[in-house]
C-alpha cells in the first residue's frame, strides 16, 4: 500500500516508516524538520534498502497535503506529525493548538478531498491524565492535564465526530506510554532539538558527559525503591503496532477505534538506571530531588485490546531498549 505518514523524519515515525518498508509498503514522509534531520530520509533509505519519498511541508498547507495526497495515490495516512513537548506546550499554548490542532484539521480536509479516509492517530496516554486506577485500559476516564495532552485529546474527538459523520472513514487512535530506545542499527534514534525532558534522552546525555549526572525525581512514591513507575516500550514494538493497526483497518468495518501500545508492565525510574548501568558497563551519576509537579506515582497500560484485535504485543525487554539507546548515542556522539 501507498502511505503517507506525517511527521515523517520524527522519532516514532521514522522507525514505524521501517517497520512498514520492511512489509513491502511503499511510504511517503512529510515533514517540516522542525524537530528533527532529514538525514533520517538517508538513513532509512541505508536500513531498508528501499527507496522513500520525502515532501517538505508543513500541516498548515492544506494545498500541499492534497496535492501530494493526489500525486502519490495515497492509500493509508498515519498522522504523526505534533509539537509534543509537555512543558512548552504550557508556556506556549496557541502554538501548540495552532499546530496540532487546525494542523490535524488541514491533513483531514485533504484526506476528504482526496477520498482517503484509512488513518492512523499518533496519539498518546497523556490523555488519560492522572491515573484512576491501573493498569490503564481504553476505558478509562480521559483527563489530560496539560496543553499538548489536550491537543492530543481534542484531535481524537475530532476524529470521532468525522467517524460518526461518515461511516466510511477507518480510523485509529494509537495512545503510547513510554516509547524509547533505538533501531538495531543505531543509524535512527531519539534526537529531540534542544534540552530534553524525557528519561531516556536526559540519561543519554548523562552518559555521553553533556549533563554531569541525573536528577531523579522524586524517592518517596508508594512504590518498592521509592521511585515512579511508567510503561516504558521500545520505539520498535510501537513501530510494529503501527502495521498491526493498518491491517486491522484494512479489514475492519468499524470506523473509530483506539489502542494502547504499551507492554503492560511498569518499570521504575531506579530500574531503568540499572539496565542502563548493566548494559553501558558505566556507573551512571544522579541525585535524588523533589518531584517533578504534574508527575503520577505509576502509569502503566492494560494492552489486551492491542493483543486481542491487533494480534499485537511488545516483544522488547528493558536490557534491549536501554541497549538499543546506548548504541545509537554511541554513533552519533556530536
Ligand atoms: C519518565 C519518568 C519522571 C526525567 C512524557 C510525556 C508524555 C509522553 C511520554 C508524548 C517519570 C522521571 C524524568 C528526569 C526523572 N510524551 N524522570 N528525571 O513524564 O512519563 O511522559 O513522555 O506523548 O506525554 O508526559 O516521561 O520520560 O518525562 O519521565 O526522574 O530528568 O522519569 O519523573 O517518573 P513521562 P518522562
Amino acid at each position: 500500500m501507498k502511505i503517507f505518514i506525517t511527521g515523517g523524519t520524527g522519532y516514532i515515525a521514522s522507525h514505524t516508516a521501517l517497520s512498514l518498508l520492511d512489509l513491502g509498503h511503499d511510504v511517503i514522509l512529510f515533514d517540516n524538520l522542525s524537530n528533527s534531520s532529514v538525514d533520517t530520509v538517508g538513513n532509512i533509505k541505508t536500513i531498508s534498502n528501499k527507496d522513500v519519498s520525502f515532501i517538505l511541508g508543513d500541516l498548515s498547507d492544506t494545498k500541499l497535503l492534497s496535492k501530494t495526497i493526489r500525486e502519490n495515490k495515497i492509500e493509508m495516512v498515519i498522522h504523526f506529525a505534533a509539537l509534543k513537548a509537555v512543558g512548552e506546550s504550557v508556556a506556549e499554548p496557541i502554538k501548540y493548538f495552532q499546530n496540532n490542532i487546525s494542523g490535524s484539521l488541514s491533513l483531514f480536509e485533504a484526506m476528504k478531498e482526496n477520498n482517503v479516509k484509512n488513518l492512523v492517530f499518533s496519539s498518546s496516554a497523556t490523555v488519560y491524565g492522572e491515573p484512576k486506577y491501573l493498569p490503564i485500559d481504553e476505558n478509562h476516564p480521559l483527563a489530560a492535564i496539560n496543553p499538548y495532552g489536550r491537543s492530543k485529546l481534542h484531535v481524537e474527538e475530532i476524529l470521532k465526530d468525522l467517524a460518526f459523520s461518515d461511516k466510511s472513514w477507518r480510523i485509529i487512535c494509537l495512545r503510547y506510554f513510554n516509547p524509547v530506545g533505538a533501531h538495531e542499527s543505531g543509524l535512527i534514534g531519539e534526537n529531540p532539538n534542544g534540552i530534553p525532558n524525557n528519561l531516556f534522552p536526559i540519561i543519554n546525555n548523562v552518559l555521553c558527559g553533556k549533563l554531569d549526572k541525573l536528577s531523579i525525581f522524586g524517592k518517596d512514591y508508594k512504590t518498592a525503591d521509592g521511585t515512579a513507575i511508567r510503561d516504558y516500550i521500545h520505539v520498535m514494538d510501537v513501530a510494529d503496532g503501527h502495521s498491526a493497526a493498518l491491517n486491522f483497518l484494512s479489514k475492519t468495518d468499524k470506523s473509530f477505534e483506539m489502542f494502547n501500545l504499551g507492554t503492560g508492565k511498569g518499570s521504575s525510574v531506579l530500574e531503568i538506571v540499572n539496565a542502563y548501568e548493566d548494559q553501558s558497563g558505566e556507573k551512571l551519576n544522579f541525585e535524588f530531588v523533589d518531584r517533578r509537579p504534574g508527575d503520577a506515582e505509576q502509569c502503566y497500560a492494560d494492552v489486551s485490546k492491542a493483543t486481542k484485535y491487533l494480534k499485537w504485543e511488545a516483544k522488547r525487554n528493558l536490557q534491549e531498549m536501554c541497549g538499543s539507546a546506548i548504541a545509537y548515542n554511541n554513533l552519533n556522539k556530536n
